[in-house]
């Protein structure tokens, strides 16, 4: 459906009347660094903007769902809703991974209806709609349904569980709902060099926490890529090992950013001198000595979100709502060397415990961040150069405005 027609069922003039917006943002991320300013409040609060939001940026990029670890053998599965649709990602066998509508062929009901307690992942042999059973296999392709064996249109095989455009990269399913989002790699080839040394489709989830969250998707991807909020939030937990002092972002790509997160110089010093910091699990083997002196922050835009270190790799999963919520998982991955240690469970149990306790932090400040955004008193205050990141992102939300105008 085109931006047009979804923001029609509000009045002809709903797509008009974002043009002083989509205007406004194009202004602000106009402005060089060191004047740059925060996004005006509509950008995140506007119902409307994010329709088009969702029909012009996001169903047309490549957005993650799922990590092969949790799909490793036939069958198995994880169910999410993403911008209205719901998914299964699904391990069919024969045919790979494959991102399936759990949109029934017949009329319509959800085959596997979370509403009726259908599990939001697990292993099946096949699909079976709890309506009128009709049955599919893990292609999506229908296989039976009762008493319609000589009906033509399943005789003819052609019914199936609709299939969006899906790949698998960097050990991530993503789907592309437009289908035709650039081909992955041109995207965001430019972070195989040093993400790929961290060798994603080895590793395995270990945590996965979901929150329901009170703020709009861009307020999280801004707060995770900025490192300002170190000496503010993370006061205690990130400050005095990852300063925000001695953080920087890497040069941009057209669809990607990179943070870098220095250990503080004091543990630098140890580091060299041969004693691992913030090192609980075992590292990647892959690592390079530098990648043990820094943590790091990407962004595959627009949702991916991945904070790196040398043992460990959280990978978010952003499911936006509506402008102000959004469901989100916030997931730790492993090599599974790491569980061969005596200490394992212990270790996990910990690092699940401080993972918690970092998003609760950041949780907090998203929530508030929403509610002033929605105060009559908000406006748009200046930006430091630690925020380069929400001034690159954006740029990129410029770059997806222009399009959309021009396509
Ligand atoms: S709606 Fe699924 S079998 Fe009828
Ligand atoms: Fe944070």
């Amino acid at each position: 459906m085109t931006v047009s027609r979804i923001l029609a069922r509000d009045g002809a003039s709903a797509l008009d009347s974002l043009e002083p917006l989509h205007a406004a943002i194009c202004a602000t991320a106009q402005k060089p660094l060191a004047s740059a300013h925060a996004l005006p409040a509509d950008a995140y609060t506007d119902e409307h903007h994010f329709a088009w939001e969702c029909e012009a940026i996001l169903k047309r990029q490549w957005l993650s769902v799922a990590h092969v670890s949790q799909l490793t053998a036939a069958g198995d599965y994880v169910n999410l809703d993403l911008l209205g649709e719901r998914l299964t990602v699904v391990n069919t066998g024969e045919q790979g991974i494959k991102v399936l509508s759990r949109v029934c062929a017949h009329r319509g009901m959800d085959v596997m209806p979370p509403e009726f307690g259908h599990a939001q992942q697990g292993n099946c042999s096949a699909f079976r709609c709890p309506y009128h059973h009709w049955v599919y296999g893990l292609d999506g392709r229908l296989r039976g349904a009762p008493f319609m064996k000589e009906h033509p249109e399943v005789a003819g095989g052609e019914l199936a569980l609709h299939a969006f455009r899906s790949v698998v990269w960097q050990g991530l399913v993503f789907v592309n709902f437009s289908g035709d989002a650039a081909v992955i790699t041109e995207q965001f080839g430019g972070l195989e060099a040093s993400l790929g040394r961290w060798q994603l489709e080895e590793l395995v989830m270990v945590a996965d926490i979901a929150w329901d969250c009170a703020f709009n998707w861009k307020v999280l991807v801004e707060n995770f890529m900025e490192p300002y909020h170190h000496a503010g939030a993370h006061h205690e937990l990130f400050q005095p090992v990852m300063p925000a002092q001695g953080c920087w972002t890497d040069k941009e790509g057209e669809h990607y950013q990179v943070c870098h997160l220095p250990l503080a110089p004091s543990l630098q010093q140890k580091v060299q001198d041969g004693e691992p910091q913030l090192v609980s699990f075992t590292p990647m083997p892959a690592l390079l000595a530098d990648d043990f002196l820094e943590w790091t922050v990407y962004l595959a835009a627009p949702t991916a979100l991945f904070f790196v270190a040398p043992d460990r790799v959280y990978w978010y999963r952003l499911q936006p709502v509506a402008a102000g919520r959004m469901e989100l998982h916030t997931t730790m991955l492993v090599h599974p060397d790491a569980m061969d240690d005596e200490h394992y469970q212990q270790t996990l149990a910990t690092e699940t415990e401080l993972m918690r306790t970092f998003h609760l932090e950041d949780m907090e400040m998203c929530s508030a961040v929403q509610a002033g955004l929605s105060s009559a008193a908000y406006r748009p205050g200046p930006l430091n150069a630690l925020e380069e990141p929400v001034w690159l992102f954006q740029r990129y939300l410029a770059r997806q405005i222009n399009d959309a105008q021009q396509s």
